[in-house]
């Protein structure tokens, strides 16, 4: 059976890896591409989008979705790690010729869902503010979607913590508030942290397999991660990339090669640990307390990472042939 795909994103070099995942993958249908700000402002990850688009013939419509998260006002993009472009600084055109979607990514989420009831998956790998938005705007939709797979969040597990700080992620501490409100309502939603992304990362002979083997978008993969591998080296002592929003791919199509614990889960929006994702492992008695009467999420906490990224490599393989 095909899974009809939403893929929420903010382009975004690692964002790029998971869109080209998807438009691979023959058992995902991907009918829509929603911005949001993050990696690079939201002018910018929605041009790349376009482009992306375009150059590798993806025919599904691109909305625009939020500029700012729901409270906070946007530091700016982590260049360092992103490019100035987004996209690895590999000079992306200015002018592209596909057009975006009229309606706002939020609205273009509601549509969409209302018109597929049952049959969408949300795969949202930045901010989460497009979510909320939508949320706020037609909470019937909580009812009807398929299932929400985000990547964001960290729980401590396997020795991973936040990456922008100690006890946030980047993806979630960027908009809290928006977080904090997609999680808590009944739709299932899936995890998909730091703690079985940062055990998932490309080696250069990855890459360069990518480049034997995946046309067109495996060179580009490749040429758009030069300045990320860069980050990694810098950053991590790490000869290797993150495959961060590929894993909430890889869980749409194969989540047997994932654990997961189930729980309610919370994100703190204020003092030190602002942006920390705490679930309550529905297998342990608490007191009463801010989880209570919220529905159980699936947090991924362990993760088949060879098999995550031999499946990318197979799927991407076929858009060599
Ligand atoms: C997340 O933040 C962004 O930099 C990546 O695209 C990924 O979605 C990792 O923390
Ligand atoms: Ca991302």
């Amino acid at each position: 059976m095909v899974t009809k795909v939403i893929f929420d994103t903010d382009p975004g070099v690692d964002d790029t890896a998971a869109l080209l995942f998807i438009h691979a993958a023959p058992e995902l249908d991907l009918v829509g591409i929603t911005t949001v700000f993050g990696n690079a402002h939201i002018e910018t990850t929605t041009r790349n989008a376009l482009y992306l688009a375009e150059r590798f013939n993806i025919p599904c419509p691109v909305a625009q979705g939020a500029g700012q998260a729901l409270k906070r006002r946007y530091e700016g993009p982590p260049t360092f790690i992103h490019g100035v472009d987004g996209l690895g600084d590999v000079g992306v055109p200015e002018t592209i010729s596909r057009t975006v979607d009229p309606r706002p990514a939020h609205r273009f989420i509601i549509d969409m869902v209302k018109a597929h009831p049952g049959e969408i998956t949300l795969i949202a790998v930045g901010r989460m503010t497009n979510l909320a938005l939508a949320l706020e705007e037609a909470p019937e939709i909580a009812g009807l979607v398929k299932q929400v797979v985000i990547m964001g969040g960290a729980f401590g597990q396997n020795g991973h913590g936040g990456n922008v700080t100690p006890a946030a992620e980047a993806n979630i501490i960027g908009d809290p508030e928006a977080a904090d409100i997609m999680l808590g309502v009944p739709w299932p939603v899936v995890v998909v942290g730091l703690d079985v992304t940062k055990e998932t990362f490309m080696a250069p002979e990855g890459l360069a397999r990518l480049v034997r083997e995946a046309g067109d978008a495996g060179r580009f993969i490749a040429e758009t991660s030069e300045l990320y591998k860069q980050f990694h080296i810098d950053r991590h002592g790490l000869d290797g990339i993150f495959m961060h929003d590929s894993c909430a791919v890889a869980y749409v199509l194969a989540p047997e090669l994932f654990t997961t614990r189930s729980g309610a889960m919370r994100v703190a929006t204020e003092g030190i640990a602002v942006g920390q994702t705490i679930q309550k492992p529905d297998s342990v008695n608490f007191a009463p307390g801010a989880w209570d009467g919220l529905p159980s999420q699936l947090a991924c906490i362990g993760i088949d990472h060879e098999a995550v990224l031999e499946l990318f490599h197979q799927k991407l393989a076929l858009l060599g042939n």
